[in-house]
C-alpha cells in the first residue's frame, strides 16, 4: 500500500523550492475530503468539508510550513521566527524541532487558545507573548528577520504559499476536477491566495476543466478585507482569524476578484453555532475559526443565495481540540452528570428510562 510522504515529496514537480531541497516533513497533507450529507441536504448540491485539522499539529499551516522549514534549512538557516495567532507558531514549533533548528514565535499576549500555547512550548519554541496584537507581533517577527540570523516562516515567506497550494490539487485528484465553488476562513489571508495558486495551476497544467468561485469569511470584528480598510484593534471569539491588517491583502484581493468570488463577514455567534452544528451533525470537531466557511454557507444559504446542483468544497481549517475553552462556552456551565456506579442509577441519568 502507498504510504503518503508529505506534501513536499507528493508534488515536488509542482512546488517552486530548489530542486535539492530535503523535505522536513510529519507527513503532512493527505487529508480527507469529508462528504457533507447535511450541506448537500440544505443546498441540493454536493458539499464536501477538507478537513485540515487532520495534519499532524492540527492545522493546515503544516502545508506551508514543511516548505519554510525545509528551504530554510536548505539555506542554512539555525533558528526561525513567526508571528502568530496561535497555529502558525504550533506548527513552525514543531517542524523546527524537526529540523533541529530553533523556534521562535511571537504571539498576542493572552489571545491564543491554550492547546496551541501548549504546543508551541511543548516543541521548544522560544515564547514570546507580545502585548498588542497579531498585525504588531508581524512587524516586529519582520524586524527580527531583518536585523538578526533568523528565517521568517510567516506567510510572507512565498515558499509557505507554495506548500499550502497542495490543497488545492489534493481536492481536484479527489473530485477529478475543480469544484464550483471553495469556501474558507481568512486572517491573514495567506490561504486563500494560495488555494488560487494550486487551482491556476493545476487547470493550466490540464488536471481540471475549471476554475472554482472563491468565496472567504471574516469575523465581523475583525473584517478589514470586507470594510476595504485595515481595523487597528481586531476583536472576535475566533481568535485564529484576530486579525487587522492582512500581509496577503493584495494576493487574496487578486484572487477573489479574478474568480468571480466576494469576502463577507459573520458573527461570533454565526460561527459559534456553525461550529456546534457542524460537531453534532458530521462528527467534526473544529476550531472557531475553522467553521467560519459553513458559517457563511448557511448565512448566504439564509439570504437566498443558491448552490442548487453545485460542486462545493469547504476548508475547515484547524481541529476543535485546540481551544476546548471556548467550545464547551456553548454549554454555559459543563454539564456534569455523576452517579453511583450503578446500573440503575447509570440508566436513568442516560435517560434511558
Ligand atoms: N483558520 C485557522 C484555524 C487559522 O489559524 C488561520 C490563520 C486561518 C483560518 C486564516 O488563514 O491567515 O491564511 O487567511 N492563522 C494564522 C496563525 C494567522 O498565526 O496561525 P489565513
Amino acid at each position: 500500500a502507498h504510504q503518503w510522504r508529505g506534501v513536499i515529496e507528493e508534488y515536488r514537480d509542482l512546488l517552486d523550492i530548489p530542486l535539492d531541497t530535503r523535505a522536513v516533513t510529519l507527513g503532512e497533507g493527505g487529508t480527507p475530503l469529508v462528504h457533507s450529507e447535511w450541506l448537500s441536504g440544505l443546498t441540493g448540491g454536493e458539499v464536501w468539508l477538507k478537513v485540515e485539522g487532520q495534519n499532524p499539529t492540527g492545522s493546515f499551516k503544516d502545508r506551508g510550513m514543511t516548505a519554510a522549514i525545509s528551504v530554510a534549512v536548505h539555506e542554512g538557516a539555525q533558528a526561525c521566527v513567526c508571528a502568530s495567532t496561535g497555529n502558525t507558531s504550533a506548527s513552525m514549533a514543531a517542524y523546527a524541532a524537526k529540523a533541529g533548528i530553533t523556534p521562535i514565535v511571537l504571539v498576542p499576549d493572552g489571545k491564543i487558545a491554550a492547546g496551541k500555547l501548549a504546543q508551541a512550548l511543548v516543541h521548544g519554541a522560544q515564547v514570546i507573548q507580545v502585548r498588542g496584537n497579531f498585525d504588531d507581533c508581524l512587524k516586529l517577527s519582520r524586524g527580527l528577520a531583518e536585523h538578526y540570523p533568523v528565517a521568517l516562516v510567516n506567510s510572507v515567506n512565498p515558499v509557505r504559499l507554495e506548500g499550502q497550494k497542495t490543497a488545492a490539487f489534493e481536492v481536484v485528484d479527489r473530485l477529478g476536477d475543480a469544484p464550483d465553488y471553495h469556501l474558507m476562513p481568512i486572517g491573514n489571508a495567506g490561504n486563500m491566495s494560495a488555494y488560487w495558486l494550486g487551482y491556476q495551476q493545476y487547470a493550466a497544467a490540464g488536471h481540471s476543466s475549471k476554475l472554482p468561485v472563491l468565496r472567504a469569511f471574516q469575523a465581523e470584528g475583525a473584517a478589514p478585507l470586507v470594510l476595504g480598510q485595515p481595523v487597528e484593534f481586531p476583536e472576535t471569539r475566533a481568535t485564529a482569524i484576530r486579525i487587522g491588517n492582512p500581509a496577503s491583502w493584495k494576493l487574496a484581493e487578486a484572487a477573489k476578484d479574478a474568480s468571480g468570488g466576494r469576502f463577507a463577514a459573520l458573527s461570533d455567534d454565526q460561527i459559534l453555532s456553525a461550529q456546534a452544528e457542524l460537531a453534532r451533525r458530521e462528527g467534526v470537531f473544529v476550531e472557531p475559526a475553522s467553521a467560519a466557511g459553513v458559517a457563511g454557507l448557511l448565512a448566504e444559504l439564509a439570504a437566498g443565495e443558491s448552490y442548487a446542483g453545485a460542486t462545493v468544497v469547504i476548508t475547515v481549517t484547524g481541529h476543535g481540540l485546540k481551544d476546548t475553552v471556548t467550545a464547551l462556552e456553548f454549554f454555559g456551565e459543563v454539564p456534569q452528570v455523576v452517579v453511583d456506579a450503578d446500573i440503575d442509577a447509570a440508566a436513568a441519568a442516560a435517560g434511558l428510562v
